[in-house]
């Protein structure tokens, strides 16, 4: 049976205190949606805050290093989230891995420690429009799953556990307002599927993998509805309840 479907917003550089009543707006609605699961992935300084407004949404960070702790200026483990309460960490979003240089392998390391702290992870791939137009797009994202996704006995487990989740954002659909065409997505989900049967045999079929970039409330019905798409990463719909919850409402409606 499919789980339900997973609905993250992504609020990338954007927090404050004023929004936390946002957070609770979407927490508060979020009983009438038991089944979808819903969450937040606020900046590093409001998971704390987040987490103690709201009771039924989960909470995440948007990235965290490879070590628990230690000599790292400006940098926050996995642990520290966990220790904070948060439940899952975002890693290997495109905008990381422009603006930080961050490679798979980085990505696969970071995903190794939020698994050790305990915590989710949705590992962000997607494509630039210069590798689709090239005809690589499945290439392209098939080479981030194989290198990014954690591997061995802990990473088998949170796929058992419904604790992993992969994110397909095209590159070019990220705050562009340009939307991935549904039949694409399907394709590549069904690409990045066969990669987590590779990866985690039987357990593969329990990642759920989520399509992301300038997922609306016009437009999250269709793609929540396409097969394979087991819920979405939004990042400027997802900073206002009016905003985000239609399309956690369009998910209680698609097939999760
Ligand atoms: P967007 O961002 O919804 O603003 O396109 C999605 C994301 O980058 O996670």
């Amino acid at each position: 049976m499919a789980h339900r479907p997973y609905i993250v917003g992504n609020w990338k550089m954007n927090g404050s205190r004023t929004m936390l009543a946002e957070a609770r707006a979407i927490d508060r609605a979020a009983l009438r949606y038991p089944e979808v699961q819903i969450a937040l992935a606020p900046p590093f300084p409001f998971v704390g805050l987040l987490r103690e407004a709201v009771n039924a949404i989960g909470i995440g960070g948007q990235d965290c290093h490879t070590a628990a702790k230690g000599a790292h200026t400006g940098d926050v483990s996995a642990a520290m989230l966990a220790d904070i309460g948060a439940d899952f960490v975002i890693l290997g979003h495109s905008e990381r891995r422009r603006d930080h240089h961050e490679s798979d392998s980085l990505i696969r390391a970071k995903a190794d420690a939020a698994l050790a702290a305990g915590l989710g992870i949705i590992v962000c791939v997607g494509e630039t429009l210069d590798e689709r137009d090239a005809g690589q797009a499945e290439a392209v994202v098939s080479a981030q799953v194989d290198g990014s996704l954690p591997l061995g006995d802990a990473a088998l487990e949170a796929a058992q556990a419904y604790k992993l989740a992969v994110a397909y954002e095209p590159v070019w659909a990220i705050g562009t307002g340009r939307v991935a065409a549904v039949e694409d997505v399907v394709a590549m989900h069904a690409a990045v599927r066969e990669r987590l049967a590779a990866a985690y045999g039987d357990a593969g079929a329990k990642v759920r993998i989520l399509y992301g970039g300038s997922v609306n409330a016009e437009n999250a019905a269709g793609l929540l509805a396409a097969q394979g798409v087991g819920g979405a990463l939004v990042g400027g719909a997802s900073l206002t309840a009016d905003a985000f919850l239609p399309i956690v409402a369009a998910a209680g409606q698609g097939e999760g």
